[in-house]
């Protein structure tokens, strides 16, 4: 009895230390899907007010059902829901782990709701379900909210990213919503990394709409060969983004989108595309200005992988600079909220170079996740931090937009303030 105590201490031991040592390494292990609703996550359409986009994963072959109904302060939403059937896409697709990998992805788009309101949903096949989870739909109009950016989680995205995330979290558990400025994974199409990002928000997904733009680690690492190349096989799945992109890029269809929220207005630019598909650019770039040009919303924020202005001197995209700068200065977007560079940096830019706060759109660069790179002394910044994972929430207010950036311990890294009366 003795020896095998010791022999399962020894094992334990062994089991114990296995993980530590799979942090470091690319180890593929397979997650697969089960009969359980896994993987939830919301996403706002273009019509905030009134609808909300739900999807989730389960194992191959089971239905896809979302039950909702106005939230009561006590339990009697639950009587009588109305049942929506999701679109399923019962799919077997090559993922880094597994050539012919399987699961059902369901999504539902919930259409006729009411503004400002909450509602509580759940998912399942009918048999199995999710909690209910709540959310609110956006008002109609103008009003004030709160939004948290995120730059790139990318690497040990659950061992070390995910306290950032959850940080956001805790500093505004009231978000309306999540931008996540791309590579929200290493390798494009690995599920084991996927569920490390599911994982690293859990419930939270299901109640706060996740907003991601894409960035090259979500295409194939190939990029000089695969200029028209279609963005990794979950992302589609595993998301409903607004379908609202420039209609001559197909292959990008979820990944440029825009939507409008309580008086801002939200642009989510595809920067691998934009920056490898030359025969899509002036394209995509007539597509920017029809957005931008008919734009009731006081606020504009652009989101994107490649940053305009980098943290670092070596790493520049200039034909994305030369593709949006242009009109972002026309049209005086307010904010441009980036990653990729791994360092934190922000500074305001206007036509003719760096300017004060109010004077040009602000530019951010912002990393989550823990790995860095250098940071170089920035003419165009007035704020930069080396070796500092961050999060930011910008409050949206009336006339008034205020920025925070805060370090992944909680403490205030930046701010700025915006007035557009
Ligand atoms: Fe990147």
């Amino acid at each position: 009895m003795i020896i095998r105590k010791a022999l399962f201490a020894a094992a334990l031991l062994a089991t114990c230390a296995a993980p530590v040592a799979a942090q470091d390494a690319h180890t593929p292990v397979l997650a697969p899907a089960t009969a359980q609703p896994e993987r939830i996550v919301l996403n706002l359409t273009a019509d905030t007010a009134h609808e909300m986009a739900i999807t989730w994963r389960s194992a191959p072959g089971l239905a896809g059902l979302v039950q909702y109904a106005r939230a009561t302060p006590g339990p009697d939403f639950v009587k009588d829901p109305a049942t929506q059937a999701a679109i399923t896409d019962d799919a077997t697709f090559a993922v880094e782990e597994d050539p012919a990998f399987s699961a059902a992805y369901h999504s539902a788009v919930l259409t006729g709701l009411e503004p400002d309101t909450v509602y509580a949903y759940r998912v399942g096949d009918g048999t199995r379900w999710s909690e209910w989870f709540q959310f609110r739909t956006a008002a109609v109009e103008a009003r004030p909210f709160r939004f948290i950016y995120m730059g790139d989680m990318q690497n040990q995205v659950l061992s070390e990213a995910s306290r950032t995330l959850r940080m956001a979290f805790r500093t505004a558990g009231d978000a309306a919503f999540t931008i996540h400025a791309g590579d929200l994974i290493n390798h494009h199409d690995s599920d084991r990394e996927w569920g490390e990002w599911f994982a690293a928000g859990g419930f939270l997904y299901a109640q706060t709409p996740q907003m991601p733009t894409p960035g090259n680690h979500e295409y194939v690492k190939d990029q000089n060969a695969r200029a028209g190349s279609s963005i990794n096989g979950q992302w589609r799945r595993q998301f409903t983004l607004p379908e609202n992109g420039p209609s001559s890029v197909p292959e990008a269809l979820e990944t440029y989108w825009y939507t409008d929220y309580q008086g801002l207005r939200l642009i989510s630019i595809d920067a691998p595309q934009l920056d490898r598909n030359e025969a899509e650019r002036a394209a995509t770039v007539a597509w920017l200005d029809d957005l931008l040009s008919n734009n009731p919303n006081r606020w504009t924020v652009i989101f994107l992988h490649f940053p305009l202005f980098s943290s670092d001197p070596d790493r520049d995209n200039p034909k994305v600079r030369a593709a949006l700068k242009p009109l972002i200065d026309k049209y005086g977007v307010d904010l441009v909220l980036q990653g990729h560079d791994h360092g934190y940096a922000r500074g305001a830019i206007g036509p003719d170079g760096p300017s004060a706060d109010d004077a040009g759109a602000t530019y951010v660069v912002s990393v989550a996740g823990p790995k860095m790179y250098e940071v170089a002394d920035l003419a165009w910044a007035r704020r930069t931090a080396e070796r500092t994972q961050a999060y930011q929430i910008i409050d949206v207010a009336g006339t008034d937009l205020v920025y925070r950036a805060y370090d992944a311990t909680g403490e205030l890294l930046d701010s700025m303030q915006l007035q557009k009366p």
